[in-house]
């Protein structure tokens, strides 16, 4: 079946309109905001700091652990309040997305803790919030080799496009759900599918996710820029 417009009148490579934040809750060892659109992502990082129980503790390196939860009040139907399978699934995609720019190894028996939190949701919101996660831990000086940005991709009806809004997840005529994250060298990190999709229509999407990936790593890196008030990063990792 045929697709032809977006009911947000968007192109289908356009993204929603994207903003982000660091340094939005003082008392946090990093923080971060990512709105992509009507959905908007907050991420506080606590840690590095000593892991308990102790069994846990591995004194080769720390361990990230990323809570993502949704408030209750950020979709139209109330979300029950705790944790869910939905929940747990995603904080962990979300903490594997991450690990591999991550260097844990200078905070042995260490915890490094990221909770997320879904303000407003309307699609797309593991994307943002590994998008605010990864500027928080940059924020709270975690040693990273590079910064991990992350888009939803995927297909409504017979359309492959970028950013899929509730509307088109929800679209009477189908649609796939691809949730990828990547570093800026296009090194995937998180690839997930919901749905059905060709091969081809798969590299389609990829291609698009690098595309919006790409500009979102440029507001990530401009954005920690210019809270830092420096013109470049020096990679010392
Ligand atoms: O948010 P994301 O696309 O990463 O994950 P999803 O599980 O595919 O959820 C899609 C959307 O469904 C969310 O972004 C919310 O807008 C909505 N949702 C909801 O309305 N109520 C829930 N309890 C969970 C999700």
């Amino acid at each position: 079946m045929s697709y032809t417009k977006r009911e947000s009148k968007r192109k289908f490579d356009e993204m929603r309109k994207i903003e982000a934040k660091v340094g939005i809750v003082p008392s946090a060892d990093g923080s971060a905001m990512f709105r992509i659109g009507d959905t908007v992502a907050v991420a506080v990082v606590r840690g590095p700091r000593e892991l308990h129980p102790k069994f846990l503790q591995n004194p080769e390196k720390g361990l990230l652990r990323c809570h993502y939860d949704m408030i209750s009040f950020s979709v139209p139907d109330r979300k029950r309040p705790g944790p869910s399978r939905r929940s747990n699934e995603i904080s962990l995609v979300t903490t594997k997305s991450l690990l591999p720019v991550l260097d844990l190894k200078q905070f042995p028996n260490s915890a490094v803790d990221v909770f997320i939190q879904i303000t407003q949701a309307n699609a797309g919101t593991r994307c943002a919030g590994i998008c605010a996660a990864s500027m928080a831990l940059a924020h709270a000086g975690i040693p990273m080799r590079d910064l991990i940005s992350a888009i939803s991709v995927g297909k409504v009806g017979d359309k492959v496009l970028i950013d899929l809004d509730k509307y088109e997840e929800d679209h009477k005529e189908g649609a796939t759900d691809i949730p990828v994250a990547m570093d800026s060298n296009y090194n995937v990190t998180l690839l997930q599918l919901d749905g059905d999709i060709s091969k081809d229509e798969l590299f389609e999407s990829l291609e698009l996710a690098k595309k919006g990936c790409k500009e979102i790593d440029e507001l990530q890196g401009k954005t920690l820029r210019d809270f830092y008030g420096v013109k470049k990063w020096i990679i010392i990792i």
